[in-house]
């Protein structure tokens, strides 16, 4: 019996390119799953046309209450969800609902910056080293167990938006990465800790 294939909501505010990578890694068949959902607060979002021309479908939630977000992912009978560049925080109900099926992207090697402008904070602070986190998520900001992380070094000539690119090439492949262990069952959480089999 074939298992059937896992089906994912990609939660996105803005470019989408995260999400573009995920629907590479599924076309190019490293990844063995379905989005059958792009959910966004922002009518204008980039993601949402990198949604249309995968035949992906999509919705636009500008209040998303926790009644709204429960109805619209229990409709896409959603197994995993992404929050890929999502601005709005998670309701804990939700947080709930899917514990530990809820996982993010964050340009940062946290506990390291977390929140906004992470990228901005690492090159002020002075880092010379900084990186990306997939993490579950928690009812925290960027607090939930991690996943999967790797380092990129910031050079002295750095602007945000060249290590934003290179961070982009790093998160582009590890979160497909996290997301292939997800669905082949090969991710354990205990406490803090996510154990990688
Ligand atoms: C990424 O840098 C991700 O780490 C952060 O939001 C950004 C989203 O970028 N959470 P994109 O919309 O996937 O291009």
């Amino acid at each position: 019996m074939t298992r059937p294939v896992p089906t994912i909501a990609v939660l996105a505010s803005g470019k989408g390119t995260n999400l573009q990578a995920i629907l590479d890694a599924i076309a190019n068949g490293e990844l063995s799953a379905t989005v059958s959902l792009v959910l966004s607060n922002n009518h204008g979002a980039p993601a949402l046309d990198r949604a249309r021309r995968a035949g992906v479908p999509t919705r636009v939630v500008e209040q998303p209450t926790v009644e709204i977000l429960l109805k619209v992912l229990a409709e896409a009978q959603v197994e995993l969800i992404c929050l890929a560049g999502y601005l709005k925080i998670l309701p804990p109900e939700v947080v709930r609902t899917y514990h530990n099926r809820i996982m993010n992207i964050h340009p940062a090697l946290l506990p390291a910056f977390p929140g906004l402008h992470a990228v901005r904070q690492a090159l002020t602070y002075g880092c010379r080293v900084t990186g990306v986190t997939v993490h579950f998520v928690d009812d925290g900001v960027d607090t939930g167990p991690i996943i999967l992380q790797e380092a990129a070094p910031i050079s002295p000539s750095d602007t945000e938006a060249s290590l934003t690119k290179r961070l982009h090439e790093v998160e582009h492949r590890l979160y497909p990465e996290a997301i292939r262990r997800f669905i082949e069952g090969k991710l354990r959480v205990v406490g803090r800790k996510v154990l990688l089999k």
